[in-house]
């Protein structure tokens, strides 16, 4: 069977890290897809930057708009970030027939309703598994899992970088903006880290976990945000004298008035496993009412780890390119009709 053609919109961290884990384990991904994945296009600014990946047999264009157009590209992979260039990529792509995957949960929580509305329309898959909690398979966890289940609540360290730094604050007494700078070096952080300290960032994917979870629409805007950036060496210092861990969490749970979404700074006994959870390592709990609390644990951001969530939905895509689109994922699976009277 002919390959499946990728077109990666992005060869940054994430980028790159796709390219080169798609080339490294190429056998693995073709039998478990069922068919051969392979990158011919990319895109990035530079054309003449040095890239973590090797390019060669991937042609490159400085412009994402040929490849979204390109007839031979069957499934796009957007990983450039950001909400508006991101948006009218995917959107592009979707009106041209193209399977989409992303790792970009800005605009998957601020466009997604809109998104997957129009790749409905069109009978393609947007994936984004890569947008909440980098390596860990959560949304697959959540949606396939504990599809048996209600959801009663979910908690979890669901940003790097903020967890990186708070770490390094209590372990080795550094400054907040030193280790802030080394997280960029290593490409934790957003191209704006203050949606990294400040809490947006795990908004953003609290919002999807928590539509994905409740089935309700993605609402950013219903979700409270507050990060580390007032929490200092003092603070970390303190809370580890009293027996605790400070953790930015994002929480959603279902109360009597409806689901309750918050990010903040909480004080976590340190015999509780979450208050171990330490750098760039993610964590989250998911309670179901048939399971009790499951937890999930792994690397939440970095070039490898973030692939390998863009890559199994890369393969989660090409199985369902051949097999019969009315069994495929459905992009958020909650009744129209039913959202408005949920309060959030
Ligand atoms: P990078 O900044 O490392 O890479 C972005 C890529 O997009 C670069 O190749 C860049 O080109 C290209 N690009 C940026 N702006 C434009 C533009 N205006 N026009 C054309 N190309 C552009 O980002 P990441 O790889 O870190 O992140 C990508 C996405 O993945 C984001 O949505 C992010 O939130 C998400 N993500 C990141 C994780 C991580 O650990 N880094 C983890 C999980 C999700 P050039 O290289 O030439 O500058
Ligand atoms: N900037 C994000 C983080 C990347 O640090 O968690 C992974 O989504």
């Amino acid at each position: 069977m002919k390959p499946v053609t990728v077109g990666v919109l992005g060869l940054g961290t994430v980028g790159g890290g796709t390219v080169n884990v798609l080339k490294r384990n190429a056998g693995e991904i073709a039998r478990r897809a069922g068919r051969e994945i392979v990158v011919t296009r990319a895109s990035a600014r530079d054309l003449n930057r040095t890239r973590i990946c090797a390019t060669d047999g991937i042609t490159l264009t400085a412009d994402p708009f040929e490849i979204v157009n390109d007839p031979d590209i069957d499934v796009v992979v957007e990983l450039i970030g950001g909400y508006d260039l991101a948006k009218q990529l995917v959107l592009t792509a979707i009106a041209n027939g193209k399977h989409v995957v992303t790792a970009n949960k800005a605009l998957i929580a601020l466009h997604g309703n809109e998104i997957f509305a129009e790749a409905s329309k069109k009978g393609v898959m947007v994936m984004f598994e890569a947008a909440v909690a980098g390596g860990i398979p959560i949304i697959k966890a959540i949606r396939e899992g504990l599809a048996g289940n209600r959801i009663k609540w979910l908690a979890g360290i669901i940003n790097g970088t903020g967890n990186f730094i708070l770490t390094e604050m209590r372990d080795k007494g550094r400054d907040f903006a030193d280790v802030l700078g080394e997280a960029q070096a290593l490409g934790y952080a957003e191209a704006d880290p203050t949606f990294d300290v400040e809490g947006i960032d795990a908004g953003h994917k609290l919002t999807i976990l928590a539509s994905i979870a409740f089935g309700i629409p993605l609402q950013f805007e219903k979700v409270f945000t507050e990060g580390i950036t007032k929490i200092t060496r003092l603070d970390v210092e303190y809370a580890e004298a009293l027996g605790y861990r400070i953790k930015n969490l994002g929480i959603a749970r279902k109360t009597e008035e409806g689901i309750e979404l918050r990010v903040h700074p909480t004080l976590i006994p340190k015999r509780r496993l979450i208050a171990n959870v330490d750098g760039v390592m993610n964590a989250v709990l998911v309670c179901g009412d048939a399971v009790g609390p499951t937890l999930y644990y792994g690397a939440g951001a970095g070039a490898e780890p973030t692939a390998s969530a863009v890559v199994a939905d890369l393969v989660d895509v090409v199985r369902a390119m051949t097999s019969d689109p009315e069994n495929r994922v459905p992009h958020l699976a909650f009744q129209a009709d039913a959202i408005a009277d949920i309060p959030v």
